[in-house]
């Protein structure tokens, strides 16, 4: 999960953290594979993750907490196939299994187009935090 994540932020997010290695520190820190393990471990979250068949690797992982999703990334090489639609409609069936009728996330600028495309709406001004752009965005299930 961690090197997805990793990979993910430094690969894909480049309109969010323009080469700039401190916002990169910042962002990928907490992405370790001991504190991605105690995600995992902590009851409230519900963490999905894809990997391919056959492999060892992940290349998808969402986390949904109570009616927030906070994670949805997909590893370097495998955007634009599909993972992460499976990955936020796992989330979402999850969300409306536990009686949850409106989720809610923080998108970067690189993600925005993709959650407008799964039928978000953007709520608010953008916020800035850590060198980072976040904007929140809203969907009723
Ligand atoms: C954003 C991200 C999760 C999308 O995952 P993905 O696997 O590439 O997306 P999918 O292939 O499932 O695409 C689903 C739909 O969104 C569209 N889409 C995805 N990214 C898009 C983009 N940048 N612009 C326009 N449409 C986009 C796809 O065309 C597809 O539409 P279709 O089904 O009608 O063809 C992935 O690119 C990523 O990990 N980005 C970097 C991390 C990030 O910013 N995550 C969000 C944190 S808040």
């Amino acid at each position: 999960m961690s090197a997805c994540l990793v990979s993910s932020i430094t690969e894909y997010c480049y309109a969010d953290h323009q080469g700039r290695t401190d916002v990169l520190k910042s962002w990928t820190g907490n992405k370790t594979p001991q504190n991605t393990l105690s995600w995992l471990n902590s009851a409230k979250n519900h963490i999905v993750v894809a990997v391919p068949h056959g492999k060892d690797y992940v290349v998808g992982v969402g986390l949904l907490s109570d009616d927030e999703i906070s994670l949805c990334y997909v590893r370097h090489g495998y955007a634009n196939k599909g993972v992460g639609r499976l990955i936020m409609s796992n989330l979402e069936l999850k969300a409306a299994a536990t009686g949850i009728s409106r989720v809610h996330l923080w998108s970067t600028i690189t993600a925005k187009p993709f959650y407008e495309k799964l039928g978000y709406l953007q709520r608010g001004r953008p916020i800035h935090i850590a060198g980072l752009e976040g904007s929140r965005y809203e969907k009723d299930l």
